[in-house]
């Protein structure tokens, strides 16, 4: 291992800017999509024909195509188009700079989440602003951050195929909207529903792909991360990835 390795080992926690400082394990959150299955989901989403996918939703869909920002904000927090409108506490459209360089996207709102309406505010948020500095971004600050659905799903369950389905609209808007450089989706959940395929995330990660034309990295979640210590050298391998693509994308622009 060579100096700058190391060095990268270090801002990974494998030193100390990402050492877990306090006891966390036990209070965290679930974050069941990383072990459970959500693959049936993606894959449903996946496999689901054309028409199926769209059809009952189109005029929503177009209507959700044509908003601005604070018109697509304010839809998404009086939004009642899945069941977990009734169980929320606030919707959670996302949160950063409207123009961002650089989009990160969750799976869902968590209880925190859930309670202070802003995405990635409890455990996993802090190793996920760690990550950022990691690589000298912070939230805000040409980054945006967002998830696939934009409300909790009750005792943080796998989100359902419907809730996807009739949430995606919104984040298309957001990525159209922001016009990221990249995109780095965070987990096996938003990984799989954003390529729609089903491939675990040993496969996605690693590895370039496109989410509505924009370079796309995959890397595991951090509430993943924080049960997971040993994968956060491959994490760090994937924030490398990232950079490198940005600086190639920013090159080639
Ligand atoms: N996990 C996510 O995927 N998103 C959040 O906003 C919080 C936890």
């Amino acid at each position: 291992m060579n100096a700058k390795t190391d060095l990268y080992l270090k801002e990974m926690g494998l030193g100390p800017r990402w050492r877990l400082r306090t006891p966390v394990l036990a209070a965290l959150e679930p974050e069941v999509s990383v072990n459970a299955e959500p693959q049936s989901d993606a894959a449903t989403i996946a496999q689901a024909a054309p028409e199926s996918r769209a059809a009952p939703a189109d005029n929503r869909r177009i209507a959700i195509q044509g908003m601005d920002w604070s018109t697509l904000c304010s839809d998404i927090r009086t939004c009642n188009a899945c069941p977990l409108s009734s169980t929320r506490t606030q919707a959670v459209p996302g949160v950063g700079a409207e123009r961002a360089d650089w989009l990160f996207v969750g799976e869902a709102p968590g209880a925190d989440e859930d309670a202070q309406g802003e995405p990635f505010v409890g455990q996993a948020g802090k190793l996920l602003d760690a990550m950022l500095a990691a690589i000298g971004l912070k939230r805000g600050d040409n980054v945006y951050i967002a998830n696939v659905l934009k409300c909790r799903p009750p005792g943080n369950r796998n989100p359902a195929a419907e809730e996807v389905m009739r949430c995606e609209p919104y984040l298309l808007r957001q990525v159209e909207l922001i016009q990221p450089k990249l995109i780095v989706a965070l987990g096996k959940f938003a990984a799989q529903t954003l390529l729609a395929q089903d491939a675990p995330i040993a496969k996605l990660r690693g590895s370039v792909h496109r989410y509505q034309g924009i370079p796309m990295v995959v890397t595991y979640h951090p509430a993943y991360l924080l049960r997971t210590l040993t994968d956060k050298a491959k994490a760090w391998q994937d924030l490398c990835l990232a950079v490198k693509t940005m600086r190639e994308v920013e090159q080639a622009g």
